[in-house]
Order: structure tokens, then C-alpha cells, then sequence
């Protein structure tokens, strides 16, 4: 657009690409710290990106949070180009809030494109034998199987301390996060600032090595406080293609 030109948000997006070393940037003018509407321009270019990258026969994996609720939101409603899409929450949890929110998510980009959903009624953080008898369940069974085909994943990123929060973990393991070096937070992960992994969480979803190994990755988030979760997230996929706010992405290149 113009705006992006005159303010010279495409070499911005190149640099920070190079920077991160990763796929793609897309960066949204303006800043989510002075503007709360820049969120939904930022769900608005993500989702317009989601559907750039369609195909026939694809399983979209979805995170929770208010990113991606402004994703689901921000959507355009139109004519159906493609067969066969399902889209799914990208991992479990039943208890929390948050989780539940991915559910909703899923289904509202679902009706969008006229696709099909599944739902994923999963506690969080449970232990691992009822974990396993769980996913046993045919019913559970059938989405673990859905979850291992997702193709396209659109996640937000959040930071450790806020996360750990909201996701209502005891005082005792955010310590333990803070005492390792968590800045990031994705698709139920925490993360130090390298990108290595300091706590998965007991439930069925998108797994590590799953998302190193997916082809189509798409990021989203905002808010200069977000700087420090984005690097760490950068290392684990290459692949990645980051959404963000203007200024997030100043923040980013210092
Ligand atoms: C959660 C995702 O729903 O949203 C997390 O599962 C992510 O992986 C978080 O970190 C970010 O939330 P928000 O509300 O800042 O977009």
C-alpha cells in the first residue's frame, strides 16, 4: 500500500526478516503499545496471508489468544476455492481459558472457509499415564490423528512470565520458569532466549518436532514487550512467517 511505501515498511520487513533469519515479515503500520486497533489489522493481514497459502486437502492448526481471536475475527467470509480443509486447535486443554478460546477460534475460521472442524476436549497438564489412557479414547484418537496432519500453523506468541500466568501455573513452576531463563511462550512451550525448550506441557497437540518440521508456519503478535518471546521463537523454524506491529519491529532491530 502507500502507506507502507512512504513509510518504508517493506525494507523494514526485509531487515527484520534478515535479522531473525526467517521466511517472511509482514508489518503493520503503527504501534499496538499507543494503538489497541493495530490488533486487528494485524489479524486482518494474517488471516489474508492464511488464505494466500492455501490448498486443497490441509489441516490449519490454530493457537488460542486475543492474536488469533483477531485473526478469526478479521477473516474475510468468500467463495470457496479449495476442497477439503479442516481446521483444528493446534493443541489441547480444557481447563483454562485460553484453551478453550482455541476452540472457538477454530470453528469461527472453519465456517469462514466453509471448512470442516474438530474440536479438542483435553485437560491441560495432566499426568502422563492419563495422558496416554486418554488419547487411547477413539474420540480423542481421532483428533490426535488430526493434529499429527496439520500443514498450516497460525499461532500467537506469548511471554513466559505473562503466560505462565494466565495459564493459571502454580507459584512454584513459574519460579522454576523464571530461574531458567523462559522468555517465550508458544503453542504450550516455554522457551529461554536461545529457543531451547523449558517446559512442555502434558497434553495432546502440536508437538516440538512437529513444528520444526512443518513447511507453513505463521506467527502473530504485538506490542513492543513481545521483542524478546519473537527472537527466541525465530530459531526453532526457519519457515516462519511473523505478523507484527510497526512498533514491535523497531523494538526488534535494536
Ligand atoms: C495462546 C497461545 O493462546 O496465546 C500461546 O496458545 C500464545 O501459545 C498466546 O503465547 C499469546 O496470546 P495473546 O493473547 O497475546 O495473543
Amino acid at each position: 500500500s502507500y502507506i507502507h511505501r512512504f513509510k518504508g515498511l517493506n525494507s523494514m520487513e526485509e531487515e527484520v526478516a534478515k535479522k531473525l533469519n526467517i521466511h517472511k515479515v509482514l508489518i503493520v503500520p503503527g504501534s499496538y503499545d499507543e494503538d489497541e486497533l493495530v490488533l486487528r489489522e494485524i489479524g486482518r493481514v494474517a488471516s489474508v496471508y492464511l488464505k494466500s497459502i492455501l490448498k486443497n486437502d490441509i489441516v490449519i492448526g490454530i493457537t488460542g489468544g486475543q492474536t488469533m481471536a483477531m485473526v478469526a475475527e478479521e477473516m474475510s467470509e468468500d467463495d470457496l476455492k479449495h476442497s477439503n480443509i479442516a481446521v483444528i486447535p493446534a493443541r489441547g486443554g480444557l481447563g483454562k481459558n485460553v484453551e478453550k478460546q482455541s476452540n472457538t477460534i477454530a470453528a469461527k475460521i472453519a465456517k469462514k472457509l466453509n471448512a470442516s472442524y474438530n474440536l479438542l476436549h483435553m485437560p491441560d497438564n495432566i499426568s502422563k499415564e492419563l495422558l496416554k489412557s486418554l488419547s487411547e479414547d477413539p474420540n480423542i484418537k481421532e483428533v490426535v490423528d488430526y493434529i499429527q496432519k496439520i500443514g498450516i500453523l497460525v499461532f500467537g506468541i506469548g511471554r513466559a512470565d505473562k503466560m505462565s500466568v494466565r495459564r493459571g501455573l502454580s507459584e512454584e513452576k513459574i519460579n522454576t520458569l523464571k530461574q531458567h531463563g523462559a522468555v517465550a511462550e508458544a503453542f504450550g512451550y516455554y522457551f529461554n532466549k536461545d529457543g531451547e525448550i523449558i517446559q512442555e506441557v502434558n497434553t495432546v497437540g502440536v508437538s516440538l518436532d512437529h513444528y520444526k518440521g512443518l513447511q507453513h508456519i505463521i506467527g502473530a503478535a504485538a506490542g513492543t514487550e513481545k521483542a524478546e518471546a519473537i527472537i527466541a521463537i525465530s530459531k526453532l523454524n526457519e519457515n516462519l512467517t511473523l505478523v507484527i506491529d510497526e512498533g514491535l519491529a523497531k523494538k526488534i532491530l535494536i
